[in-house]
């Protein structure tokens, strides 16, 4: 079959793109507003875009339900700082339960039951059970285009500055992410769980070396 997305002619009760990207990593971005409340919240539009140096980037797309933008968005570009979260298989729920529509100024995690933790270097905290958090300095937001002027999509990029690694993932001086058993989305409401791995060397080129 062959569709165009913004004709919305794929035949299917449901647009499938998001189920054929697959498996989007999850950002659990916790952020704070300027008075010092702390936000979470999942982002799946989340990625790393480079590594050196490292740099992040999640996409608040739409509005919350009274049309204001999102609260990871504002708080990140007022604070200009955000905290990346390892979502996990045991945290599955709690990441969920922070998708929640609240209010600015209460707080998901608080009634996710999370208990968050300060950073090393930012000003938002970070998820005590969470094994991975990278502390990030917010870089600057490209506004994309929409298709809605009212459901506008940003891409939100930061520099990551600090990254914690619960110790119990390390195993012979390598992180074994298994471990973590972390877990990325999928179409629909299906999600998926990394909890194996398989190795593969890239072939050397003629000089011997690796591209
Ligand atoms: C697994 C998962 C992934 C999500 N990914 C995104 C995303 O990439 N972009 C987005 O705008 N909303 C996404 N959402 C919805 C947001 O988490 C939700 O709108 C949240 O209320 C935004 O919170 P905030 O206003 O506190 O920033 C996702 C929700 C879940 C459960």
């Amino acid at each position: 079959m062959f569709y165009e997305p913004r004709l919305g002619n794929s035949g299917l009760a449901i647009d499938p793109l998001k189920a054929l990207v697959v498996p989007r990593p999850i950002g659990w971005i916790s952020s704070v507003d300027l008075e010092g409340c702390v936000n979470l919240a999942p982002f799946s539009f989340f990625n790393l875009v480079a590594d050196s140096p490292p740099i992040v980037m999640f996409a608040p797309s739409g509005t919350k339900a009274d049309g204001s933008r999102k609260d990871s968005l504002n708080n990140a570009e007022a604070v200009g700082a955000f905290v990346v979260n390892l979502a996990t298989y045991d945290l599955r729920d709690e990441m969920n339960a922070t998708s929640a529509r609240l209010p600015a100024g209460e707080s998901e995690a608080e009634a996710a039951g999370l208990e968050m933790v300060p950073s090393s270097i930012v000003a938002p905290p970070r998820v005590k059970a969470s094994p991975v958090a990278l502390e990030c300095r917010y870089l600057q937001s490209v506004v994309l285009p929409t298709l809605d002027p009212a459901q506008p999509n940003t891409v939100v990029f930061g520099d990551v500055v600090g990254v914690h690694i619960d110790e119990g993932l390390i195993v012979d001086g390598r992180v074994d992410i298994t471990r973590a058993r972390p877990i990325a989305r999928m179409g629909y409401s299906l999600y998926a769980v990394i909890d194996q791995t398989f190795r593969m060397s890239r072939p050397a080129s003629a000089d011997g070396r690796l591209d």
